[in-house]
């Protein structure tokens, strides 16, 4: 990889083939984002599960034709319904690396170990570091290369809970790297080996990459900032809406699935959902005669073009982004700076 930057998995249909294929080509690392990633397979009501695999299937080709030999995987979240069908398939395509959080992914390298596959987890504590290093260790014989802590300044569900927005707590990205370089430090020695530390959340300008590795990451994973790019998979509108949007149309919302997530102010954050429910059964903590609205419905709602009434994630720095930018010049100015 010419570049510590990795494009964050966003779903539903935001990082698909495309946008994913887009970076590796540029020399970053290319997420593709399972969840819900058949949404536009005109079976995907019918047959949910057959329809994803066969959309993994197509997104990773796509993305390889924009980059044989780049680096790209997949984000599989631990909540998704049949999560070890989807890890297998992107193991079976040969996928660089499945990014897995929303939950601990303790099984993960069980499905990994010994494939082309490398597992990476992503944390948002020192804690969940240390147990799932921990496990990994002890059932698998299992170290990742690789850990991503995404802090509370992210974009999507966050690892936080609710009340630590609510009481204006900001434990600051570099806090939480520090925690986390303790943590793994016995394991690194144990192993001769680096682990490697790539912190994401907040993180849009070339300034805020170089920042990012002097505060002494080994990379930095970028959501917000990659979605609003020409080849990001969403509709136009949706992208339009990160260009115009300002720090002040940002909030923290609470999910249907039970954590906090950042989104961007619209009549559906604000007023609530005019929804006709259309369970696919597609995260498991989601009890469809509960929920306040179906997150999925929501995001694809979104990313279709409907955004008064669709769910907009967003990270909080988004009021930094102007421009819709082509990939290939977000690395230009990685260059001009690194
Ligand atoms: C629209 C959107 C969708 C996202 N979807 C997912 C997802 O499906 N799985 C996941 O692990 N993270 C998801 N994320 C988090 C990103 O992968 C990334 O870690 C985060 O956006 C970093 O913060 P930033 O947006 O400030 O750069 C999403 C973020 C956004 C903005």
């Amino acid at each position: 990889m010419k570049f510590p930057v990795i494009q964050g998995g966003m779903g539903i249909g935001v990082s698909l083939g495309r946008l994913s294929g887009s970076v590796a080509a540029c020399g970053g690392a290319g997420t593709i984002s399972a969840v819900g990633i058949g949404y536009r397979q005109a079976d995907h009501f019918k047959a949910f599960l057959e329809s994803n695999l066969r959309a993994m299937e197509e997104e990773f080709q796509k993305a390889r034709s924009l980059s044989a030999d780049g680096v790209v995987g997949f984000n599989i979240m631990t909540v998704i319904t049949d999560y070890v069908t989807y890890v297998k398939k992107a193991v079976a395509l040969k996928a660089d690396f499945i990014v897995s959080g929303a939950g601990l992914p303790l099984e993960l390298p069980k499905y990994v170990k010994g494939t082309e596959t490398q597992a990476v987890p992503i944390v948002s504590s020192a804690k969940a570091a240390k147990i799932i290093l921990r496990t990994w260790k002890k059932k698998w014989e299992y170290i990742p290369q690789l850990i991503i802590i995404e802090g509370p300044e992210a974009g999507g569900h966050l690892g936080f809970k609710a009340s630590y927005f609510e009481k204006g707590e900001k434990e600051s990205l570099k806090d939480l790297l520090m925690s986390v370089r303790e943590v793994i430090a016995p394991f690194e020695e144990q192993l001769k080996e680096k682990i490697q530390l790539v912190v994401a959340g907040g993180i849009v300008t070339p300034e805020d990459v170089k920042a990012a590795l002097d505060m002494g990451a080994d990379g930095v994973q970028m959501g917000t900032r990659f979605l609003a790019t020409e080849e990001c998979d969403a509709d136009p509108r949706y992208k339009q809406k990160y260009v115009e949007a300002t720090e002040e149309d940002v909030i923290i919302i609470q999910s249907p699935v039970g954590l906090p997530g950042r989104a961007l102010k619209n009549p559906f954050t604000l007023e609530g959902a005019k929804d006709r429910m259309r369970c696919r059964n597609c995260l498991t903590p989601c009890d469809p005669a509960t929920t306040i609205y179906c997150i999925a419905d929501a995001l694809e709602r979104a990313v279709r073009g409907d955004v008064d009434n669709g769910l907009l994630f967003t990270g909080s720095q988004v009021g930094k982004i102007h421009s819709l930018k082509k990939v290939k010049e977000i690395f230009a100015e990685f260059e001009a700076i690194l």
